[in-house]
């Protein structure tokens, strides 16, 4: 019998969904090994279709990502466009019975269907893109640490802020730290949702909603963030050993409090110890202790890695039509 062949359709591709497409087409063959099926890039949905280098994209193209939500001959729809009102294509993806791989934490956060799918850990939505690029804190909360119980979650979960805020320690003026963020592709679109905490907290619901089985929306997440009055509080943090970053953290004790907000940290606190686009997340659990994760948490490349895992989980569990491998009988 032919080995499944699984349709990807991808929206978006820019910095994420490009490098997604360049790796996917790079190691298509040891995807295939492991899943055991054929994954094909079937369609890419991008704003400007005729405007797209084609090797970005070696699959036909179009300017419809809705269309291509809706197609029910695509079984994994990796959608990497930042697009505001993505959460309708992915409802409706999931609504046909395919398989969604997202890294729109906006389109999530703001969603409440989505984020009910996430507390129900629905095994056909997949988003480690989302929080942290591939630093694995989705899947750990999912998977690793489903029989536990957590008490609190804590982490630098915007790369954009903390790149700025290291660019002042170094005394550079705020808006060429900003434009500098903005060059090495970490900043979203509109820099604000970075610096507003908007980004944070979308990235903290979403933790939240995995990591307690209820789905957090935003307006549950006390948020302030930084602009340039920040420099006198990095200052001042200097003079006695601390930094300053943008802390999301939230705990549950019966109730649940989750903020987004510059905190100054000790200069030994795991917290404080990345700069550029790194992220650090720490999780505290009544029986592992606190389990710490850290490392590149924005970037094409690092996300494109976290979509490329998820897709490949998503094809793992999907077109699971065929018949048991073992003959009757060889397992008991
Ligand atoms: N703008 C985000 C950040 C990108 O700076 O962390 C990754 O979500």
């Amino acid at each position: 019998m032919p080995p499944v062949e699984l349709r990807i359709g991808l929206i978006g591709c820019g910095t994420v969904g490009s490098a997604f497409a360049a790796s996917f087409v790079d190691r298509k063959s040891s995807l295939e090994q492991l899943t055991g099926k054929r994954l094909r890039l079937a369609r890419v949905a991008v704003l400007r279709p005729h405007l797209r280098d084609p090797r970005l994209a070696p699959a036909p193209l179009t300017g419809d990502a809705a269309a291509l939500a809706a197609d029910p001959t695509i079984d994994i729809v990796v959608e990497a466009s930042g697009a505001p009102n993505a959460a309708e294509w992915l409802r409706a993806a999931l609504d046909r019975g395919a398989a969604v791989v997202t890294a729109n934490k906006q389109a999530l956060a703001r969603d409440t269907t989505l984020l009910a799918a996430l507390a129900a850990r629905e095994s056909r939505l997949h988003c480690e893109g989302a929080v942290a690029a591939a630093v694995p804190i989705v899947r750990a909360l999912r998977e690793s640490l489903a029989g536990e119980e957590i008490h609190a979650l804590r982490g630098v979960l915007n790369g954009t802020t903390t790149y700025v805020l290291g660019r002042l320690e170094q005394q550079r003026p705020f808006a060429d730290a900003v434009s500098d963020a903005q060059r090495e592709g970490f900043a979203e679109r509109d820099p604000s949702d970075d610096l507003s905490g908007a980004d944070a907290a979308a990235k903290l619901a979403i933790l939240c909603s995995i990591a307690w089985r209820e789905p957090v929306t935003l307006d549950r997440v006390h948020v302030r963030g930084i602009d340039a009055t920040v420099s006198e509080t990095i200052a001042a943090a200097r003079e006695n050993g601390g930094r300053v970053r943008l802390v999301a953290s939230a705990q549950r004790n019966g109730h649940l409090y989750a903020s987004v907000e510059p905190q100054v940290l000790d200069g030994a606190d795991p917290l404080a110890s990345g700069t550029g686009a790194h992220n650090v997340v720490e999780v505290r659990t009544a029986l592992a202790g606190t389990l710490t994760w850290h490392g590149a948490g924005a970037g094409g490349r690092s996300t494109a890695s976290a979509l490329l895992a998820d897709t490949l989980a998503a094809a793992r569990t999907l077109g699971r039509a065929r018949p048991a491998a073992y003959p009757a009988g060889a397992l008991r």
